[in-house]
């Protein structure tokens, strides 16, 4: 047919192609050839001019053969009737012989030479060649079938790095000196996994798993290993399929990718099946059956040091994991779940924004944009509000609104903003800039310029600083949470208030984690008697969805100007319904009950075995333990109770509404897991 197409669409033909040339190029495919594709001439032509041309695009093909109708044809010739158990060919020695003949000698040469006559470079090698297919008795009673036990691919390797196309047939052997004659497909599966092949496919004479086996319509194009499992169950994949859907999760399970298992008795299904989108047959796939945390190992860049815990789903404080275990969650997803898991008023809010207006660009006014600024700003007494997603946008715009401040008030030298040793304020170049901890800097340097820390609890450092650099702003935690859950010293941050008012320099309250209730006051500053100029704030706001919010005070509450700074997603309708929802709870009464809270765990924990410090206030706690707090933490997950860890010290954040039960038991395991 393609002699019938014109230049054009023959190159059409070759672009299309083109993608899978390249993912398969440089890949291992080893292909299962026998049974009826393998008795007619011409077919066998066709497939191995199919090979011929993939090994000449690159891709390392292995050719494993069987050739049970010729044995069964020579055995007729040397008057041997061929007998089966359970479809395996009793084998006795003379068979073995036969075996060894047709698959060795006439089959495997017969490959070799038409691969060669195609354009290819071809090599024979048999299961004994290099002690390739080592192999033991299956079972008595079949004599001569061989059960694999060991496949040595050195050879094969070697011919495929000299550029041959290896073709393989399928006899054992073992250290006394017998020869076995093994079930091809199953040799397959071993050679492929130990080439770690790109691709196995099976080639058989049905088109694939067939859900009803007389209608080609039911074909299932793709399956991973539990579903056939499941199939095997409900009685879909039966009788001959059996052992070859077998083979194919044996391949899988010994690492191929992915094996076909297709009709070979179609015209070219070898290219079609690689160098087409339409496919053939059924393909069992690895990718599927991988476990959450293999796919997540697989697929996600390696930055974080995961608890060994898939959860799954939660209400309120207590949260399950996907074997059916239950947790008291005292980490509210880092102060982020601020009425805990699938809060109902929560729910309610988001849902009903999200079946209004999910999202609408930050070119048109929305309402609960605008009525959640309103509220932030009547319960701080700030003026304006920048929303963006997270903790460390809301600190680059506090930074950016400083530093315009500063720009235009007292000239573009004044840029330098003071932040605190032992701080945390994002993973951005400039907000690691910001963070006064050395350890997050190396690797990404050079970070934004314009950023000194200082010294917590000792405002000398500032003042001498201060004489030396233009300091445009101070950027602090009042309680520093990655930092090891510090509080800093009241006096020292009125001092430091003070010292940016007389010096008119902006005073950024980074109130990522320590907002929004946290630690029994809306925000933590308010603890302090301070009115910083800008606070940034984000993790508990919209209690569960992504949402920055840069409060800016009086005297930059004007500093931007359209096109000035922002954001697609800042301000998002549902984020901000869902942080409207938050912030109505946060009630006075609200607020007592997390000092309330705080103050009973801080009792439950003083002069307890094994804590030597309690730090922080209201529900964002640190724990000083002598056993090293990564031990403590993973104790008291092993008895249903997740903690955080921060610097050396145990980390407490449960959800702002624990229920005082879920408190106290967590309490005890904690104070347990400390004391052991
Ligand atoms: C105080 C503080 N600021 C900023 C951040 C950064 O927030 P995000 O991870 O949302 O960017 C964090 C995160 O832990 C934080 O604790």
């Amino acid at each position: 047919m393609i002699n019938e197409l014109s230049n054009s669409e023959r190159a059409e033909v070759l672009t299309q192609a083109l993608p899978y040339i390249k993912r398969y190029t440089g890949k291992t495919v080893v292909v299962k050839y026998g049974g009826n594709a393998m008795v007619s001439e011409e077919l066998k032509q066709q497939v191995m001019e199919d090979l011929v041309l993939l090994w000449l695009i690159g891709v390392k093909v292995v050719l494993v053969h069987g050739g049970g109708p010729e044995i069964t044809e020579l055995m007729g010739k040397l008057g041997k009737t061929p007998e089966f158990i359970d479809g395996l060919r009793v084998t006795d020695k003379e068979t073995v012989d036969i075996v060894q003949m047709v698959l060795a000698g006439k089959v495997n040469k017969t490959l070799v030479n038409l691969l060669e006559l195609h354009g290819g470079r071809a090599i024979g090698l048999s299961g004994l060649d290099g002690r390739l297919i080592e192999a033991s008795v299956k079972d008595e009673k079949l004599g001569y079938v061989g059960e694999i036990k060991k496949i040595n691919i050195g050879p094969v390797n070697d011919l495929l790095e000299k550029g041959y196309i290896p073709v393989i047939s399928t006899i054992g052997c073992d250290e006394q000196g017998n020869t076995y004659n093994v079930n091809g497909d199953t040799a397959a599966a071993w050679i492929a996994g130990a080439l770690n092949a790109e691709r196995m496919l099976l080639m058989t004479d049905i088109a694939g798993i067939l859900r009803d086996k007389d209608d080609p319509a039911t074909l299932i194009p793709e399956i991973s290993i539990s579903e056939a499992e499941q199939l095997y169950k409900e009685g879909v994949i039966s009788e001959g399929m059996i052992p070859k859907v077998n083979c194919c999760i044996e391949a899988i399970k010994k690492g191929v990718k992915n094996v076909i298992i297709m009709n070979g008795c179609v015209n070219h299904s070898v290219l079609m099946e690689l160098l087409t989108d339409e496919g053939a047959g059924t393909m069992f796939t690895g990718k599927k059956d991988m476990s959450i945390k293999e796919k997540d190992a697989a697929y996600i860049a390696d930055t974080y040091a995961r608890f060994p815990v898939v959860l799954s789903a939660g209400k309120g404080s207590y949260v399950t994991d996907e074997k059916g275990a239950e947790y008291i969650d005292m980490t509210s997803g880092i102060g982020v779940n601020s009425f805990g898991f699938a809060d109902d008023k929560w729910q309610e809010a988001v849902s009903s924004q999200a079946g209004k207006l999910q999202h609408t660009s930050n070119l048109f006014y929305t309402e609960p944009c605008a009525a959640l600024a309103e509220k932030l700003c009547d319960k701080t007494g700030m003026k304006k509000v920048f929303f963006s997603n997270s903790g460390a946008e809301a600190n680059e715009c506090a930074i950016k609104a400083a530093r315009k401040y500063a720009a235009q008030k007292k000239g573009p030298d004044c840029f330098t903003v003071v932040t605190m040793k032992n701080s945390f304020h994002g993973r951005t170049l400039t907000t690691l800039a910001a963070t006064g901890q050395e350890k997050y800097h190396e690797l990404y340097n050079p970070l934004t310029p314009g950023f000194v820390s200082v010294d917590t609890n000792n405002i000398f450092e500032l003042e001498v600083l201060g004489a030396k650099h233009k300091i445009a702003a101070i950027l602090l935690e009042c309680i520093q949470g990655e930092g090891g859950v510090t509080a800093l010293k009241k006096s020292f941050v009125n001092e430091v208030a003070e010292y940016a008012e007389r010096n008119d320099i902006i005073l950024i309250v980074d109130e990522v984690q320590s907002g929004n209730g946290r630690t029994g006051k809306l925000y933590s500053y308010m603890h302090y008697g301070i009115q910083p100029d800008i606070v940034t704030t984000a993790k508990g706001l919209a209690g569960g969805l992504p949402l920055g919010a840069t409060l800016l005070g009086e005297k930059v509450q004007d500093v931007f100007a359209h096109g000035d700074h922002g954001s697609t997603f800042g301000g998002n309708p549902v984020c901000c319904a869902a942080a409207i929802s938050i912030l109505d709870r946060l009630d006075d009464g609200l607020l007592a009950g997390v000092a309330a809270r705080g103050q009973y765990l801080q009792e439950a924990f003083k002069d307890a075995p094994g804590i030597k410090e309690v730090t922080g206030m209201g529900l964002m706690l640190g724990l000083k333990t002598e056993k090293p707090a990564p031990q403590v933490v993973d104790a008291c997950r092993e008895n249903g109770v997740l903690c955080l860890t921060a610097k050396d010290k145990v980390r407490l954040l449960p959800a702002l509404n624990i229920p005082m039960e879920a408190l106290q038991k967590a309490a005890e395991v904690i104070k347990a897991a400390c004391a052991e």
